[in-house]
Protein backbone atom coordinates (compact mmCIF):
# COMPACT_ATOMS: atom_id res chain seq x y z
CA UNK A 1 0.00 0.00 0.00
CA UNK A 2 1.22 3.71 -1.49
CA UNK A 3 2.18 6.09 2.01
CA UNK A 4 0.54 9.35 1.42
CA UNK A 5 0.90 12.97 3.41
CA UNK A 6 -1.68 14.98 3.55
CA UNK A 7 -0.74 18.61 4.47
CA UNK A 8 -3.36 21.39 4.31
CA UNK A 9 -3.24 25.21 5.89
CA UNK A 10 -3.73 28.64 4.82
CA UNK A 11 -1.30 30.33 2.03
CA UNK A 12 1.73 31.03 3.21
CA UNK A 13 2.19 28.89 6.13
CA UNK A 14 5.15 27.27 4.35
CA UNK A 15 3.50 24.18 3.25
CA UNK A 16 5.40 23.73 -0.18
CA UNK A 17 8.75 24.94 1.51
CA UNK A 18 8.50 22.19 4.35
CA UNK A 19 6.89 19.61 2.21
CA UNK A 20 9.66 19.99 -0.23
CA UNK A 21 11.72 19.25 1.99
CA UNK A 22 10.08 16.35 3.95
CA UNK A 23 9.45 14.56 0.33
CA UNK A 24 13.24 15.27 -0.57
CA UNK A 25 14.24 13.49 2.97
CA UNK A 26 11.84 10.72 2.35
CA UNK A 27 12.12 10.16 -1.62
CA UNK A 28 8.79 10.98 -1.61
CA UNK A 29 6.87 12.23 -4.40
CA UNK A 30 5.65 16.00 -3.73
CA UNK A 31 2.26 16.99 -5.06
CA UNK A 32 1.75 20.75 -5.17
CA UNK A 33 -2.56 20.41 -5.95
CA UNK A 34 -2.54 24.81 -6.00
CA UNK A 35 -0.24 24.24 -9.11
CA UNK A 36 -3.54 22.29 -10.43
CA UNK A 37 -5.81 25.20 -9.47
CA UNK A 38 -3.58 27.67 -10.94
CA UNK A 39 -3.39 26.00 -14.60
CA UNK A 40 -7.27 26.04 -14.27
CA UNK A 41 -6.99 29.53 -13.65
CA UNK A 42 -3.74 30.85 -16.19
CA UNK A 43 -6.43 28.97 -18.70
CA UNK A 44 -9.05 31.24 -18.30
CA UNK A 45 -7.10 33.89 -18.09
CA UNK A 46 -5.12 33.06 -21.44
CA UNK A 47 -8.78 32.59 -23.28
CA UNK A 48 -10.47 35.78 -21.48
CA UNK A 49 -13.06 33.31 -19.82
CA UNK A 50 -14.82 35.41 -17.36
CA UNK A 51 -14.10 33.66 -14.19
CA UNK A 52 -16.81 35.12 -12.42
CA UNK A 53 -19.13 33.10 -14.63
CA UNK A 54 -19.32 29.79 -13.12
CA UNK A 55 -21.23 28.21 -16.22
CA UNK A 56 -18.55 29.37 -19.08
CA UNK A 57 -15.50 28.37 -16.67
CA UNK A 58 -17.13 24.88 -16.36
CA UNK A 59 -18.12 25.03 -20.05
CA UNK A 60 -14.79 25.04 -20.60
CA UNK A 61 -13.62 22.11 -18.23
CA UNK A 62 -14.06 19.30 -21.51
CA UNK A 63 -11.07 22.03 -23.07
CA UNK A 64 -8.85 21.58 -20.30
CA UNK A 65 -6.61 18.89 -19.44
CA UNK A 66 -4.45 19.12 -16.40
CA UNK A 67 -1.26 16.70 -15.44
CA UNK A 68 1.67 16.99 -13.82
CA UNK A 69 4.67 15.46 -14.89
CA UNK A 70 8.53 15.31 -12.96
CA UNK A 71 11.50 16.33 -14.40
CA UNK A 72 14.63 15.60 -12.26
CA UNK A 73 12.02 15.27 -8.90
CA UNK A 74 10.64 18.76 -9.92
CA UNK A 75 7.27 19.38 -10.91
CA UNK A 76 5.75 20.47 -14.05
CA UNK A 77 2.20 21.07 -14.64
CA UNK A 78 0.83 20.73 -17.70
CA UNK A 79 -2.09 22.18 -19.05
CA UNK A 80 -2.95 20.79 -22.63
CA UNK A 81 0.51 19.33 -22.74
CA UNK A 82 2.56 22.38 -22.44
CA UNK A 83 4.67 22.94 -19.10
CA UNK A 84 3.42 26.08 -17.51
CA UNK A 85 5.29 26.83 -14.47
CA UNK A 86 6.61 29.86 -14.94
CA UNK A 87 3.25 31.42 -16.31
CA UNK A 88 1.19 30.35 -13.11
CA UNK A 89 3.00 32.25 -10.36
CA UNK A 90 1.44 35.78 -11.53
CA UNK A 91 -1.08 38.23 -8.61
CA UNK A 92 -3.37 37.84 -12.36
CA UNK A 93 -3.25 33.50 -12.03
CA UNK A 94 -3.57 33.46 -8.16
CA UNK A 95 -6.69 35.84 -8.42
CA UNK A 96 -8.01 33.59 -11.25
CA UNK A 97 -7.02 30.03 -9.11
CA UNK A 98 -8.51 31.54 -5.93
CA UNK A 99 -11.93 31.98 -7.46
CA UNK A 100 -12.24 29.23 -9.87
CA UNK A 101 -11.60 26.55 -6.96
CA UNK A 102 -14.59 27.67 -5.44
CA UNK A 103 -16.25 25.75 -8.05
CA UNK A 104 -17.55 22.53 -7.69
CA UNK A 105 -17.04 21.06 -10.96
CA UNK A 106 -13.10 22.24 -11.16
CA UNK A 107 -13.07 20.83 -8.10
CA UNK A 108 -14.37 17.33 -8.96
CA UNK A 109 -12.39 17.17 -12.12
CA UNK A 110 -9.12 18.08 -9.73
CA UNK A 111 -9.79 15.63 -6.71
CA UNK A 112 -10.38 12.57 -9.40
CA UNK A 113 -7.00 13.52 -10.93
CA UNK A 114 -5.64 13.61 -7.35
CA UNK A 115 -7.09 10.15 -6.22
CA UNK A 116 -5.52 8.57 -9.39
CA UNK A 117 -1.83 9.98 -8.90
CA UNK A 118 -1.42 8.89 -4.75
CA UNK A 119 -3.40 5.39 -5.50
CA UNK A 120 0.30 3.53 -5.81
CA UNK A 121 2.57 6.11 -4.84
CA UNK A 122 4.57 6.69 -1.71
CA UNK A 123 3.69 10.54 -1.54
CA UNK A 124 3.21 14.00 -0.21
CA UNK A 125 0.56 16.04 -1.47
CA UNK A 126 -0.33 19.50 -0.26
CA UNK A 127 -3.26 21.92 -0.74
CA UNK A 128 -6.47 23.12 1.08
CA UNK A 129 -8.87 19.66 1.24
CA UNK A 130 -5.82 16.81 1.10
CA UNK A 131 -6.89 15.50 4.28
CA UNK A 132 -10.94 16.23 4.21
CA UNK A 133 -11.73 15.43 0.50
CA UNK A 134 -8.55 13.82 -1.61
CA UNK A 135 -7.27 11.24 0.66
CA UNK A 136 -9.29 10.85 3.83
CA UNK A 137 -7.68 7.48 4.47
CA UNK A 138 -4.30 8.52 4.34
CA UNK A 139 -2.11 7.38 7.55
CA UNK A 140 -0.64 11.19 8.48
CA UNK A 141 -2.32 13.93 7.88
CA UNK A 142 -0.76 17.63 8.93
CA UNK A 143 -2.65 20.92 9.49
CA UNK A 144 0.35 23.41 9.18
CA UNK A 145 -0.50 26.80 10.24
CA UNK A 146 0.94 30.27 11.84
CA UNK A 147 -0.98 33.59 12.71
CA UNK A 148 -1.72 35.79 10.22
CA UNK A 149 1.25 38.45 11.60
CA UNK A 150 4.06 35.67 11.12
CA UNK A 151 2.69 34.59 7.55
CA UNK A 152 2.29 38.51 6.66
CA UNK A 153 5.79 39.36 8.07
CA UNK A 154 7.42 36.13 5.95
CA UNK A 155 5.92 37.27 2.63
CA UNK A 156 7.04 40.77 3.60
CA UNK A 157 10.56 39.43 3.77
CA UNK A 158 10.54 37.63 0.40
CA UNK A 159 9.04 40.27 -1.27
CA UNK A 160 11.50 43.35 0.35
CA UNK A 161 14.60 40.40 -0.55
CA UNK A 162 13.30 40.62 -4.35
CA UNK A 163 13.42 44.23 -4.09
CA UNK A 164 9.76 44.85 -4.21
CA UNK A 165 8.00 47.71 -2.57
CA UNK A 166 5.17 46.31 -0.22
CA UNK A 167 3.41 47.48 3.31
CA UNK A 168 3.07 44.98 5.82
CA UNK A 169 -0.43 45.72 7.04
CA UNK A 170 -1.77 45.61 3.56
CA UNK A 171 -0.22 41.87 3.37
CA UNK A 172 -1.73 40.77 6.42
CA UNK A 173 -5.08 42.41 5.54
CA UNK A 174 -4.50 40.39 2.19
CA UNK A 175 -3.97 37.44 3.77
CA UNK A 176 -6.63 37.38 6.63
CA UNK A 177 -9.36 38.15 3.29
CA UNK A 178 -7.96 35.09 1.61
CA UNK A 179 -8.31 33.01 4.74
CA UNK A 180 -12.00 34.04 4.85
CA UNK A 181 -12.78 33.21 1.80
CA UNK A 182 -10.99 29.71 2.12
CA UNK A 183 -12.42 29.38 5.15
CA UNK A 184 -15.93 30.05 4.48
CA UNK A 185 -16.14 28.82 0.65
CA UNK A 186 -19.48 26.74 0.22
CA UNK A 187 -17.35 24.00 -1.54
CA UNK A 188 -14.37 21.91 0.67
CA UNK A 189 -13.87 24.84 2.57
CA UNK A 190 -10.34 24.68 4.22
CA UNK A 191 -10.59 23.85 7.76
CA UNK A 192 -8.17 20.39 9.93
CA UNK A 193 -9.81 17.11 9.40
CA UNK A 194 -10.71 15.64 12.69
CA UNK A 195 -7.72 13.52 12.52
CA UNK A 196 -4.83 15.91 11.15
CA UNK A 197 -2.04 16.61 13.45
CA UNK A 198 -1.98 20.62 14.38
CA UNK A 199 1.14 21.97 13.54
CA UNK A 200 1.38 26.15 14.55
CA UNK A 201 4.87 27.37 12.71
CA UNK A 202 4.65 30.87 14.06
CA UNK A 203 7.43 29.98 16.61
CA UNK A 204 9.48 26.90 14.85
CA UNK A 205 12.02 27.38 12.29
CA UNK A 206 12.34 25.20 9.23
CA UNK A 207 14.17 22.72 10.28
CA UNK A 208 12.14 22.22 13.60
CA UNK A 209 8.39 21.69 11.84
CA UNK A 210 10.62 18.97 9.29
CA UNK A 211 12.02 16.99 12.17
CA UNK A 212 8.22 17.14 13.78
CA UNK A 213 7.31 15.72 10.97
CA UNK A 214 9.90 13.07 10.27
CA UNK A 215 9.02 12.04 13.31
CA UNK A 216 5.49 11.35 13.03
CA UNK A 217 6.12 9.53 9.75
CA UNK A 218 8.50 7.31 11.65
CA UNK A 219 5.64 6.52 14.27
CA UNK A 220 2.92 5.49 11.72
CA UNK A 221 4.70 3.80 9.20
O1 LIG B 1 -1.64 26.90 -2.66
P1 LIG B 1 -1.85 27.85 -3.81
O2 LIG B 1 -1.87 29.30 -3.38
O3 LIG B 1 -0.90 27.63 -4.96
O4 LIG B 1 -3.32 27.54 -4.36
C1 LIG B 1 -3.89 28.25 -5.42
C2 LIG B 1 -5.38 28.39 -5.19
O5 LIG B 1 -6.04 27.13 -5.26
C3 LIG B 1 -5.75 28.98 -3.83
O6 LIG B 1 -6.74 29.98 -4.03
C4 LIG B 1 -6.35 27.84 -3.04
C5 LIG B 1 -6.81 26.87 -4.10
N1 LIG B 1 -6.60 25.48 -3.70
C6 LIG B 1 -7.70 24.73 -3.34
O7 LIG B 1 -8.81 25.26 -3.30
N2 LIG B 1 -7.55 23.42 -3.04
C7 LIG B 1 -6.34 22.84 -3.06
N3 LIG B 1 -6.22 21.54 -2.76
C8 LIG B 1 -5.20 23.59 -3.42
C9 LIG B 1 -5.37 24.92 -3.73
Amino acid sequence: MAFNIAIDGPAGAGKSTIAKRVSGELGFVYVDTGAMYRAIGLYCVMNNIDISDESAVVGELENIDVDLKYIDGVQCVLLNGENVNGLIRTEEVSRAASVVSGYAPVRTYLVSKQQQIAKNTDLLMDGRDIGTVVLPEAPLKIYLTASSEERGKRRYLQLREKGEECDLAEIIKDIEERDYRDMHRENSPLKQADDAVLIDSSFMTIDEVVAEILRLVEERR
